[in-house]
Protein backbone atom coordinates (compact mmCIF):
# COMPACT_ATOMS: atom_id res chain seq x y z
CA UNK A 1 0.00 0.00 0.00
CA UNK A 2 1.31 3.41 -1.05
CA UNK A 3 1.99 6.62 1.22
CA UNK A 4 -1.29 8.41 0.45
CA UNK A 5 -3.46 5.03 0.66
CA UNK A 6 -2.26 4.61 4.29
CA UNK A 7 -3.32 8.59 4.81
CA UNK A 8 -6.86 7.83 3.30
CA UNK A 9 -7.31 4.77 5.29
CA UNK A 10 -6.25 6.13 8.88
CA UNK A 11 -8.28 8.98 7.82
CA UNK A 12 -11.41 7.78 6.96
CA UNK A 13 -11.59 4.59 7.78
CA UNK A 14 -13.99 2.81 10.19
CA UNK A 15 -11.58 2.23 13.76
CA UNK A 16 -12.30 -0.94 15.75
CA UNK A 17 -10.23 -1.04 18.67
CA UNK A 18 -8.16 -4.57 19.32
CA UNK A 19 -5.95 -3.73 22.51
CA UNK A 20 -4.38 -1.16 24.79
CA UNK A 21 -1.10 -0.57 25.15
CA UNK A 22 -0.73 -1.26 29.02
CA UNK A 23 2.76 0.02 29.86
CA UNK A 24 1.64 3.35 27.94
CA UNK A 25 1.26 6.31 30.99
CA UNK A 26 -2.23 7.92 28.56
CA UNK A 27 -5.03 6.29 27.22
CA UNK A 28 -3.04 4.51 24.42
CA UNK A 29 -5.42 1.95 21.80
CA UNK A 30 -4.71 -0.08 19.05
CA UNK A 31 -7.02 0.30 16.20
CA UNK A 32 -7.80 -1.08 13.15
CA UNK A 33 -8.70 1.29 10.22
CA UNK A 34 -10.78 -0.19 7.93
CA UNK A 35 -11.67 1.27 4.56
CA UNK A 36 -12.84 -0.43 1.09
CA UNK A 37 -11.40 -3.64 1.69
CA UNK A 38 -8.40 -1.96 3.02
CA UNK A 39 -6.91 -1.98 7.00
CA UNK A 40 -4.25 -0.35 8.41
CA UNK A 41 -3.21 -0.58 12.69
CA UNK A 42 -2.94 1.97 14.40
CA UNK A 43 -2.34 3.97 17.59
CA UNK A 44 -5.17 5.73 18.52
CA UNK A 45 -4.93 8.46 21.46
CA UNK A 46 -8.10 9.82 22.42
CA UNK A 47 -7.87 13.46 23.62
CA UNK A 48 -9.99 12.77 26.36
CA UNK A 49 -7.65 9.62 27.93
CA UNK A 50 -4.57 12.57 28.25
CA UNK A 51 -3.26 13.13 31.74
CA UNK A 52 -2.82 16.83 32.27
CA UNK A 53 0.99 17.83 32.66
CA UNK A 54 1.82 21.47 34.57
CA UNK A 55 4.13 21.74 32.37
CA UNK A 56 2.61 21.41 28.77
CA UNK A 57 -0.57 23.25 29.73
CA UNK A 58 -1.08 24.84 25.67
CA UNK A 59 -2.90 22.49 22.99
CA UNK A 60 -3.07 18.99 23.47
CA UNK A 61 -0.82 15.83 23.49
CA UNK A 62 -2.28 14.75 20.30
CA UNK A 63 -1.91 17.90 18.72
CA UNK A 64 1.78 18.17 19.83
CA UNK A 65 2.30 14.39 17.90
CA UNK A 66 0.60 15.83 14.62
CA UNK A 67 2.64 18.51 14.50
CA UNK A 68 5.71 16.77 15.31
CA UNK A 69 4.93 14.42 12.30
CA UNK A 70 4.15 17.23 10.55
CA UNK A 71 7.91 19.07 10.78
CA UNK A 72 9.18 15.62 10.16
CA UNK A 73 7.20 15.45 6.97
CA UNK A 74 7.98 18.75 5.80
CA UNK A 75 11.54 18.10 6.28
CA UNK A 76 11.27 14.75 4.28
CA UNK A 77 12.96 12.77 6.59
CA UNK A 78 10.73 9.33 7.39
CA UNK A 79 10.96 8.99 10.85
CA UNK A 80 7.72 9.88 12.32
CA UNK A 81 5.15 7.23 11.68
CA UNK A 82 1.89 8.68 8.89
CA UNK A 83 0.14 10.75 11.84
CA UNK A 84 -3.07 12.39 12.26
CA UNK A 85 -5.87 14.56 14.34
CA UNK A 86 -9.55 12.73 13.64
CA UNK A 87 -12.49 11.54 15.11
CA UNK A 88 -12.87 7.86 16.82
CA UNK A 89 -14.62 5.69 19.24
CA UNK A 90 -13.73 8.18 22.48
CA UNK A 91 -13.45 11.07 20.35
CA UNK A 92 -10.88 13.10 18.77
CA UNK A 93 -7.31 11.76 18.49
CA UNK A 94 -4.22 11.50 16.95
CA UNK A 95 -4.25 8.13 15.36
CA UNK A 96 -0.49 6.72 14.06
CA UNK A 97 0.08 4.08 12.02
CA UNK A 98 1.51 0.90 13.91
CA UNK A 99 4.89 -0.10 13.08
CA UNK A 100 5.66 -3.98 13.25
CA UNK A 101 9.50 -4.19 14.28
CA UNK A 102 12.02 -6.71 14.04
CA UNK A 103 12.50 -9.97 16.70
CA UNK A 104 14.79 -8.78 19.46
CA UNK A 105 17.96 -10.81 18.97
CA UNK A 106 19.66 -12.46 22.08
CA UNK A 107 23.42 -11.95 20.36
CA UNK A 108 23.19 -8.47 19.46
CA UNK A 109 22.49 -5.11 21.19
CA UNK A 110 19.31 -3.21 20.52
CA UNK A 111 19.57 0.04 18.80
CA UNK A 112 19.77 1.69 22.05
CA UNK A 113 20.77 -0.51 25.21
CA UNK A 114 22.81 -1.28 28.17
CA UNK A 115 26.47 -3.38 28.21
CA UNK A 116 28.99 -3.55 30.55
CA UNK A 117 31.63 -0.84 29.97
CA UNK A 118 34.22 -2.70 29.24
CA UNK A 119 32.14 -4.15 26.11
CA UNK A 120 30.57 -1.59 23.79
CA UNK A 121 30.97 -3.09 20.49
CA UNK A 122 32.09 -1.33 17.47
CA UNK A 123 29.19 1.01 15.72
CA UNK A 124 28.39 2.08 19.40
CA UNK A 125 28.07 5.09 20.87
CA UNK A 126 28.95 5.84 25.08
CA UNK A 127 26.00 8.15 26.32
CA UNK A 128 26.03 7.69 30.09
CA UNK A 129 27.84 5.45 32.39
CA UNK A 130 25.81 4.13 35.84
CA UNK A 131 25.62 0.93 37.90
CA UNK A 132 23.37 -1.91 37.53
CA UNK A 133 21.83 -3.43 40.98
CA UNK A 134 24.92 -5.91 41.41
CA UNK A 135 27.52 -2.64 41.28
CA UNK A 136 28.85 -3.54 38.04
CA UNK A 137 29.91 -0.45 35.60
CA UNK A 138 27.37 -0.57 32.42
CA UNK A 139 26.61 1.76 29.63
CA UNK A 140 24.01 3.23 28.36
CA UNK A 141 24.57 3.52 24.43
CA UNK A 142 22.76 3.56 21.01
CA UNK A 143 23.96 2.67 17.30
CA UNK A 144 25.89 4.70 15.64
CA UNK A 145 23.73 4.54 12.35
CA UNK A 146 22.40 7.11 9.84
CA UNK A 147 18.81 6.45 10.67
CA UNK A 148 19.37 7.13 14.38
CA UNK A 149 21.11 9.82 14.25
CA UNK A 150 18.14 11.83 12.03
CA UNK A 151 15.65 11.32 14.82
CA UNK A 152 18.60 12.88 16.79
CA UNK A 153 18.40 15.58 14.87
CA UNK A 154 14.47 16.23 14.30
CA UNK A 155 14.48 15.87 18.36
CA UNK A 156 16.41 19.19 18.67
CA UNK A 157 14.57 20.59 16.09
CA UNK A 158 11.38 19.28 17.72
CA UNK A 159 12.67 19.95 21.38
CA UNK A 160 11.49 16.43 22.21
CA UNK A 161 11.27 16.42 25.98
CA UNK A 162 11.17 12.51 25.92
CA UNK A 163 13.17 10.18 23.68
CA UNK A 164 13.21 7.12 25.53
CA UNK A 165 14.34 4.02 24.44
CA UNK A 166 10.84 2.85 23.93
CA UNK A 167 10.35 5.60 21.85
CA UNK A 168 12.93 3.93 19.17
CA UNK A 169 11.62 1.56 17.09
CA UNK A 170 13.39 -1.39 14.86
CA UNK A 171 11.26 -1.49 11.99
CA UNK A 172 10.29 -4.96 10.30
CA UNK A 173 10.54 -2.78 6.97
CA UNK A 174 14.33 -1.76 8.04
CA UNK A 175 13.80 1.87 8.61
CA UNK A 176 13.89 3.32 12.17
CA UNK A 177 10.68 5.04 13.62
CA UNK A 178 10.37 7.56 16.73
CA UNK A 179 6.76 7.27 18.41
CA UNK A 180 5.46 9.05 20.94
CA UNK A 181 5.69 12.93 20.37
CA UNK A 182 3.45 14.44 23.08
CA UNK A 183 5.45 16.76 24.86
CA UNK A 184 7.60 17.58 21.93
CA UNK A 185 7.79 21.93 20.59
CA UNK A 186 7.74 23.63 24.05
CA UNK A 187 9.19 27.23 23.27
CA UNK A 188 11.35 26.72 26.55
CA UNK A 189 14.57 24.49 26.15
CA UNK A 190 13.24 21.03 27.06
CA UNK A 191 15.58 18.53 25.05
CA UNK A 192 15.48 15.18 26.78
CA UNK A 193 16.98 12.43 25.02
CA UNK A 194 19.12 8.83 25.53
CA UNK A 195 20.55 10.11 21.51
CA UNK A 196 23.64 12.07 22.96
CA UNK A 197 25.52 10.14 21.12
CA UNK A 198 27.03 12.98 18.61
CA UNK A 199 27.00 15.54 20.82
CA UNK A 200 29.86 18.21 19.48
CA UNK A 201 29.58 16.65 16.14
CA UNK A 202 29.31 18.10 12.77
CA UNK A 203 25.82 18.03 11.20
CA UNK A 204 25.59 16.30 7.73
CA UNK A 205 25.47 19.18 5.25
CA UNK A 206 22.30 17.35 3.27
CA UNK A 207 20.24 17.59 6.71
CA UNK A 208 20.96 21.42 6.85
CA UNK A 209 19.47 21.54 3.13
CA UNK A 210 16.20 20.49 4.62
CA UNK A 211 16.71 22.29 7.64
CA UNK A 212 16.79 26.10 5.47
CA UNK A 213 13.89 24.56 3.59
CA UNK A 214 11.84 24.33 6.67
CA UNK A 215 13.04 27.66 7.81
CA UNK A 216 11.27 29.33 4.76
CA UNK A 217 8.26 27.20 4.82
CA UNK A 218 7.65 28.32 8.27
CA UNK A 219 6.70 31.84 6.79
CA UNK A 220 4.33 30.66 4.37
CA UNK A 221 1.08 28.36 4.74
CA UNK A 222 2.94 25.95 7.04
CA UNK A 223 3.07 28.41 10.29
CA UNK A 224 -0.50 28.38 9.39
CA UNK A 225 -1.19 24.67 9.57
CA UNK A 226 1.28 24.13 12.61
CA UNK A 227 -0.73 26.88 14.22
CA UNK A 228 -3.59 24.78 14.35
CA UNK A 229 -1.84 22.33 17.02
CA UNK A 230 0.56 24.21 18.68
CA UNK A 231 0.94 28.16 19.90
CA UNK A 232 2.42 31.36 17.95
CA UNK A 233 5.73 31.24 20.67
CA UNK A 234 5.98 27.85 19.84
CA UNK A 235 6.14 28.18 16.38
CA UNK A 236 8.70 31.03 16.63
CA UNK A 237 11.09 28.91 19.01
CA UNK A 238 10.49 26.39 16.32
CA UNK A 239 11.94 28.36 14.04
CA UNK A 240 14.47 29.93 16.39
CA UNK A 241 15.79 26.24 16.95
CA UNK A 242 16.08 25.44 13.29
CA UNK A 243 17.80 28.87 12.76
CA UNK A 244 20.81 28.28 15.14
CA UNK A 245 21.38 24.85 13.77
CA UNK A 246 21.93 26.68 10.37
CA UNK A 247 24.07 29.10 12.38
CA UNK A 248 25.79 27.28 14.31
CA UNK A 249 25.72 23.04 12.56
CA UNK A 250 27.04 21.02 15.90
CA UNK A 251 24.98 18.75 17.92
CA UNK A 252 24.37 20.56 21.18
CA UNK A 253 25.74 18.74 24.78
CA UNK A 254 23.79 18.10 27.31
CA UNK A 255 23.78 21.06 29.58
CA UNK A 256 22.03 21.05 33.06
CA UNK A 257 20.56 18.32 34.50
CA UNK A 258 18.00 15.88 33.70
CA UNK A 259 19.02 15.87 29.99
CA UNK A 260 18.52 11.88 29.88
CA UNK A 261 14.48 10.84 30.32
CA UNK A 262 13.56 8.64 33.19
CA UNK A 263 13.15 5.82 32.99
CA UNK A 264 15.23 6.00 29.94
CA UNK A 265 13.51 3.14 28.08
N1 LIG B 1 3.06 3.70 15.99
C1 LIG B 1 3.48 2.70 16.78
N2 LIG B 1 3.83 1.50 16.25
C2 LIG B 1 4.26 0.49 17.05
N3 LIG B 1 4.38 0.57 18.37
C3 LIG B 1 4.05 1.74 18.97
C4 LIG B 1 3.59 2.87 18.21
N4 LIG B 1 3.34 3.88 19.07
C5 LIG B 1 3.63 3.41 20.29
N5 LIG B 1 4.06 2.13 20.24
C6 LIG B 1 4.49 1.27 21.36
O1 LIG B 1 3.68 1.52 22.49
C7 LIG B 1 4.47 2.02 23.56
C8 LIG B 1 3.65 3.09 24.30
O2 LIG B 1 3.28 4.10 23.38
P1 LIG B 1 3.59 5.64 23.68
O3 LIG B 1 3.33 6.39 22.43
O4 LIG B 1 4.96 5.76 24.27
O5 LIG B 1 2.46 5.95 24.75
P2 LIG B 1 2.42 7.01 25.96
O6 LIG B 1 2.14 8.36 25.35
O7 LIG B 1 1.27 6.60 26.80
O8 LIG B 1 3.76 6.92 26.65
C9 LIG B 1 5.73 2.57 22.89
O9 LIG B 1 6.85 2.57 23.76
C10 LIG B 1 5.92 1.59 21.75
O10 LIG B 1 6.54 0.39 22.19
MG1 LIG C 1 5.70 6.77 25.93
Amino acid sequence: MTTPDVRTVLGDGDLTVVGQLVQASNATLVCDAALGGSTVRCVYKPVRGERPLWDFPDGTLAGREVASYLVCEALGWDVIPTTLLRDGPFGTGMVQRWIDTCEPDPAHLDLVDICPVAAVPDGYLPVLRARDMDGSAVVLVHADDTRLYRMAVLDVVLNNADRKGGHVLDGADGRVYGVDHGICLHSHDKLRTVLWGWAGRPLDPTLLTDLDKLARRLDDEFGDVLAEHITDPEIEALRDRILALLDDPVMPHPYGDRRIPWPAF
